[in-house]
């Protein structure tokens, strides 16, 4: 509403621009994006909007170089950036860890690793709709059938492989694991577990969300007088059609990871 306006523009104009105190570190194609625009509707919030890709790519430009891409922001508000590609890369932990050692908070969005390896997919292809090989070809090994877990599609799923790295250096209450097909399903209350998380008023609710029958996904009501707003047309693309045999080795393969995945997390994501 009109205090949020308010918000942002005095932090414009007064603010002073701050590392961020959280990251959403992960996973891609998991709903990380949903989750940032849900959480910068929040006045205490000062997102970036683009993913910065510091702590993966662009390391050696420097903490002032990553502190010049952040917005504004008054005392008292949080700064936040999010680069799902951070959660897989093995430098991130120890570098987010040498900024500010265990003080940032570690939001993740995780999915159902096979939905998500299709998702990740159906982005090769809408990309390079031209001489992509089906997915099975790229999953499997010919003939044997071995899952080829070089695949970055593939290879990003393997959640507790993943956080095993994190958790050498973070303690777990440091992280947050959001459930991707809860911020679908009941986005309000994935909300609400990040904002007790983060240590903010609970000001993003309900409210803010309506189901577009269009857009087949919740949508942000943006305050009264805001309009409404549907996340772009590369988040919830149909996915390519993929034999269920190929499905169903994959999630075979992915079991022993999510069982060890949820005992980590301490929370059963239910996609077995
Ligand atoms: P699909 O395109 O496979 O459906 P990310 O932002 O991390 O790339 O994640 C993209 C995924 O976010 C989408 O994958 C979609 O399922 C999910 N998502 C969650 N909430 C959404 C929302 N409100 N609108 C659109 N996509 C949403």
């Amino acid at each position: 509403g009109d205090g949020v306006l308010l918000h942002e523009d005095e932090a414009a104009e007064n603010g002073s621009q701050s590392l961020p105190q959280a990251i959403i570190i992960g996973v891609k194609k998991a709903g990380t994006r949903a989750l940032l625009e849900a959480l910068r509707q929040h006045p205490l919030v000062r997102a970036l909007g683009a993913e910065a890709h510091f702590f993966d790519r662009h390391y050696g430009r420097g903490l002032h170089w990553y502190r010049s891409l952040m917005p504004k922001s008054l005392p008292g508000q949080l700064t936040m950036e999010k680069t799902p590609s951070y959660f897989v890369t093995r430098e991130a932990p120890g570098r987010i860890w040498a900024m500010a050692g265990t003080r940032t908070k570690l939001l993740v969005v995780v999915r159902d690793p096979v939905t998500r390896a299709v998702s990740d997919y159906a982005q090769t292809l809408a990309k390079r709709p031209c001489g992509t090989p089906p997915f099975e070809a790229l999953a499997f090994r010919n003939g044997s059938g071995a899952v080829q877990i070089g695949w970055s599609a593939v290879r990003i799923g393997l959640y507790a492989r993943h956080l095993e790295r994190w958790l050498r250096l973070f303690p777990r209450h440091r992280l947050l694991f959001v459930s991707g097909e809860r911020l679908i399903a009941d986005p309000a209350a994935e909300l609400a577990r990040a904002q007790t998380f983060l240590g903010i008023p609970q000001l993003v609710t309900t409210q803010h969300f309506y189901f577009d029958s269009a857009k087949g996904f919740p949508c942000l009501r943006r305050g009264a007088g805001g309009r409404p707003h549907c996340l772009g047309k590369s988040k919830g693309r149909p996915h390519p059609r993929v034999p269920p045999e190929a499905l169903q080795r994959l999630r075979e393969f992915y079991r022993p990871f999510n069982l060890k995945f949820y005992q980590m997390a301490g929370h059963d994501f239910g996609w077995d």
